[in-house]
């Protein structure tokens, strides 16, 4: 039987060209993301990683194209309407409250929630993250860089959604945090999250990624499993927007 709480369609991005006002930037990407998939958006800076996951999130421009979200196109809808739809977003850098404990952050975020849910969902994702349970009376301005990223992706979380959009979760960690927050984003991911993850650090986003997805100059450009490129033909097509031999792309 189809559970009736699945999404019958995942995510369809077709044809996606948007900006900030009159400035384009993402010129045109086509990208499906399947129910329960962790995939990678990879690409030099300035491709327009956070502007895709941005647009997908109601923060930017749409000019054209289409972003089919369970049979319903969100292009150009508001941020806590997307929310609503179950999109939520980890955006780049950390600590909105870091005078307050994990448990006020939390009960921060679930204050968007309905009020007799915030005890029992503030427990799911306790049991989603112990290492915030452990210290939830912990000053969040206190705790360490991994375990700040890993109180957004918790607010996040809260929400319940049914896809999880995150920027660049590893920028300013150590190698130590960074493995903390990727182990947390898989244990999520293998309860049937779906991950739509930009990711700077490539080689720790191959190895947890089922899809690697390369964007230059606002379009895909590759898209693909991990083990199907390496790390210099990787490096290759961050510079050059094109694999080694291949001929030179038409633009
Ligand atoms: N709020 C903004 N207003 C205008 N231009 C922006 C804004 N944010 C980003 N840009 C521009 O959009 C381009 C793509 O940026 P971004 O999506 O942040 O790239 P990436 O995340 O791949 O490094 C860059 O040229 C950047 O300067
Ligand atoms: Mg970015």
């Amino acid at each position: 039987m189809v559970d009736p709480d699945l999404p019958t369609k995942s995510l369809s991005i077709k044809g996606l060209r948007a900006g900030y006002g009159s400035l384009d930037i993402l010129n045109g990407v086509d990208l499906d993301v399947p129910q329960g998939q962790f995939v990678a958006l990879m690409g030099p800076n300035g491709a327009g990683k956070s502007t895709l996951l941005k647009s997908l999130y109601g923060m930017t421009t749409i000019k054209g194209g289409s972003i089919e979200w369970q049979e319903k196109n969100i292009a150009g809808y508001k941020p806590r309407a997307i929310l609503a739809e179950g999109i939520a977003f980890v955006p780049q850098g950390r600590c909105n409250f870091p005078v307050m404990t994990i448990d006020e952050n939390l009960q921060m975020a679930a204050y968007t929630l309905r009020d007799d849910r915030v005890k029992s969902d503030r427990d799911y994702v306790y049991d989603l993250f112990p290492i915030l349970k452990a210290r939830r009376n912990t000053l969040a301005g206190n705790m360490s860089g991994g375990e700040q990223q890993l109180l957004e992706v918790a607010m996040a979380v809260l929400q319940r959604p049914k896809i999880l959009l995150v920027d660049e979760p590893s920028v300013g960690l150590s190698p130590a945090a960074i493995a903390i927050v990727f182990n947390e984003l898989l244990r999520i991911n293998a309860g049937g999250q779906t991950i739509l993850l930009v990711e700077q650090n490539t080689k720790k986003a191959m190895e947890v990624a089922h899809r690697a997805v390369i964007l230059r100059l606002g379009k895909v450009i590759w898209d693909g499993k991990p083990a199907d490129i390496t790390h210099d033909e990787l490096s290759e097509l961050f510079l050059t927007g094109r694999m080694r031999g291949e001929a030179k792309a038409e633009h």
